[in-house]
């Protein structure tokens, strides 16, 4: 089969590439190459920002995809408060873009990536797909808006759209910037040596979960998900993000520094947040790879960075 993947050369969005060429698909990436920076081997690359709507509409016909998985977005804590007006641009506008194109050539089926950030900071958890998004946050409200018009679309044209809320996801080729992903951080800090900073007390909550669970997940939904629906991609392993300093403080050998510092809590910030996998089960997908693991998996490729960086 055909998949185009918007975002394609994102942490996740290449992950996911990778998977399909393994399965013997074929890929196009689209990517305006922002913050994404790796084009898999094997997959074809147009670099394209999904806000030119002549040059998508112009891709999409010549390539003509099976499936669209659109994970294009800009996103990340810090850069979202920064630049509302982009944030909304690309998120909203650009995933109608993408949704235009994706109905002009009567794709099989759609992949809206969202996030399980819509649903907003309250003590409401596990998550359940049923509850109403309730979120007062840049990225979260526009991440909302785009589910809103896929599932109208949907309702209303038929448009074959399905939607992840992937949990906070983690693992090799995510970058630890000034712009958050706390594991990354986390094992960055540990290997140079420098203290962890814990935003607020540490007793805030995440779902963490492995890249290849949620990108078998996506490829799940994608299979047998639902039109017009909405699934968490969750992995089942939430902690305290203390609890997390201290587990990667033993996890990487010691270095001179075994430092925590604490700041104050971050704007916005969601205390405690976990997923139901419920409605995913219905589909026969759960996560697979332990917080262990995945955390050793990740360690071994932030090792393997610093080895090669000079000096
Ligand atoms: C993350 C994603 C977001 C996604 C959401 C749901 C970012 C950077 N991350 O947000 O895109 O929509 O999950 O999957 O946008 N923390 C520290 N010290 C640090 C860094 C973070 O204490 O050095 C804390 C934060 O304050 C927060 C927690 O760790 O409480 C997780 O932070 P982060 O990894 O940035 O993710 P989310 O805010 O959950």
């Amino acid at each position: 089969m055909k998949i185009v993947i918007t975002g394609g050369a994102g942490f996740i969005g290449s992950h996911l590439a990778l998977r399909y060429l393994q399965q013997g698909d074929q890929v196009l990436i689209l990517d305006n190459m922002s913050t994404g920076k790796r084009v898999v081997k094997g997959a074809e690359f147009a670099q394209i920002d999904i806000l030119d709507q002549v040059s998508l509409d112009r891709a999409m016909k010549a390539y003509q995809p099976d499936i669209v998985c659109h994970l294009a977005a800009t996103l990340g804590v810090k850069r979202v408060i920064e630049q509302p007006l982009m944030t909304w641009e690309t998120n909203v506008i650009g995933t109608l873009n993408v949704m235009n194109s994706a109905r002009e050539i009567g794709v099989k089926k759609i992949l809206n990536v969202s996030t399980s950030s819509i649903y907003g900071d309250n003590d409401r958890n596990p998550k359940l797909e049923s509850f109403a998004p309730n979120s007062d946050e840049v990225y979260s409200i526009s991440k909302t808006s785009a589910e809103a018009y896929c599932r109208s679309l949907f309702e209303e044209l038929g448009l074959p759209v399905v939607t992840v809320r992937p949990f906070n996801v983690y693992g090799p080729f995510q970058d630890a910037t000034p712009y958050g992903f706390v594991i990354c951080i986390f094992i960055r800090n540990l290997l140079e040596g420098k203290p962890l900073t814990i935003f607020g007390d540490g007793t805030q909550i995440r779902d963490f979960m492995f890249v290849d669970d949620c990108v078998n997940g996506m490829m799940k939904v994608v299979n047998s998900g639902v039109d017009g629906e909405a699934y968490n991609l969750s992995g089942q392993r939430p902690i305290q993000i203390l609890d997390l300093a201290h587990k990667l403080q033993e996890m990487i050998p010691p270095t001179k520094c075994r430092e925590i510092d604490f700041a104050p809590k971050r704007p916005k910030d969601i205390y405690r947040r976990w997923g139901s996998s419920k409605k995913m089960e219905g589909l026969g997908w759960s996560p697979k790879i332990s917080l262990d693991s995945g955390l050793v998996k990740t360690i071994e490729y932030f090792k393997q960075q610093s080895d090669r960086r000079p000096g």
